[in-house]
């Protein structure tokens, strides 16, 4: 018999709704999108609205909302967007305390109800958040992962296209290291359909998208006063996609490195094969020393956010 995948979603805000939307306009599969008691009217109201654009969009997914994580059973896929997003003059770092709560509360459910499950973090601070999931759902590394290069890639791919006047599909383009102001995008591996963007774009105008790149999330928060979550939501979706279609995209996503790229125990943004096992492989390759360095620097910092999650949860170390 074939089988639909099943992907849930926890929290239906604005990034988790917007991926059940991605999701069941791609018919990835059955949806199941859960929040707390309190906005469970709200996680059932979103989904039955979805639900009802299945006969315009054309697509057959189950669509439900719940606060009941026995509806999670089964899921091959589970997101996590549970907590708060930052609002103007925050950094994605101010929100640990808060979501480091949710976030290992969440995934303690996962662990019972969905143990089979591939779980992508989208939550803030999104590196030491997914370290958070590793650790509650106590799930094998390449089964969990984090959700922001797909994104920061595509805004870096975005700022280019709009730069050059071309489509941003013809523009490639590579990232690491973690979800924050110091992630590195890396113009060495950027091409517009083969030819590599410096030959197009002066230094100037490269490093100008980097740098846009680097704080477009604060630039949409800055703009409407909460996160961004169209992008976050497509970003997320594309990742769910490589994994329920079993595709080997390479995808750069914050995963679990035992010594590549220099890094161990840590999950950082790196390139990584995405496909029904979850990360299949970290696509490791040389690194400049400029690059090496701006790296380091960034995985630094991830290993200080972990510190404090380590700090408020000793079960968590
Ligand atoms: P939102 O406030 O619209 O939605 C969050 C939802 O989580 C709410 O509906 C809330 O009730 C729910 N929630 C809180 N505690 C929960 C729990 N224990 N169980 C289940 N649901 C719970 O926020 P938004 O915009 O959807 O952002 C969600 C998170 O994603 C934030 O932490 C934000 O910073 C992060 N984010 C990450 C991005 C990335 O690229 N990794 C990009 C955009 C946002
Ligand atoms: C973003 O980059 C806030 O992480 C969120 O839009």
């Amino acid at each position: 018999m074939v089988k639909r995948a099943k992907i849930s979603i926890i929290g239906a805000g604005n990034v988790g709704a917007t991926c059940a939307h991605w999701a069941a306009a791609k018919e990835l599969g059955d949806i199941v999108v859960l929040d707390i008691p309190d906005k469970e009217g709200v996680a059932k109201g979103k989904m039955l609205d979805l639900a009802c654009c299945g006969p315009i969009e054309r697509f057959d997914s189950n669509i439900k909302g719940t606060s009941d994580y026995r509806d999670i059973a089964g899921s091959d896929v589970v997101v996590i967007t549970a907590g708060l997003p930052r609002k103007p003059g925050m950094s994605r770092d101010d929100l640990i305390q808060t979501n480091v709560k949710i976030v290992k509360s969440v995934s303690e459910q996962v662990r019972e109800f969905a143990p089979e499950s591939i779980v992508i973090v989208v939550s803030n601070p999104l590196d030491a958040m997914v370290y958070t999931a590793w650790k509650a759902t106590g799930f094998e590394p390449h089964r969990v992962m984090g959700q922001a290069g797909s994104l920061d890639v595509a805004r870096f791919r975005a700022f280019l296209a709009m730069e050059i006047g071309c489509s941003v599909e013809d523009i490639s383009a590579l990232l690491l290291g973690g979800h924050g102001d110091d992630m590195v995008p890396l113009p060495r591996c950027t091409s517009v359909h083969g030819i590599p963007v410096t030959s197009l774009l002066s230094e100037e105008k490269i490093t100008a998208c980097v740098d846009r790149a680097k704080v477009g999330g604060g630039e949409i928060v800055k703009l409407m006063g909460t996160s961004a979550y169209y992008a976050p939501a497509s970003g997320t979706i594309q990742m769910v996609e490589a994994i329920v279609k079993d595709k080997k995209r390479i995808i750069p996503s914050a995963a679990y490195l035992s010594g590549e790229f220099g890094v161990d125990g840590y999950f950082v943004g790196v390139p990584a094969l995405l496909g029904a096992k979850g990360v299949e492989k970290v696509v490791e390759f040389d690194l400049t020393d400029d690059e090496k360095a701006l790296f380091e620097e960034s995985a630094s910092h991830v290993k200080d956010l972990v510190g404090t999650v380590r700090e408020m949860f000793p079960d968590l170390a």
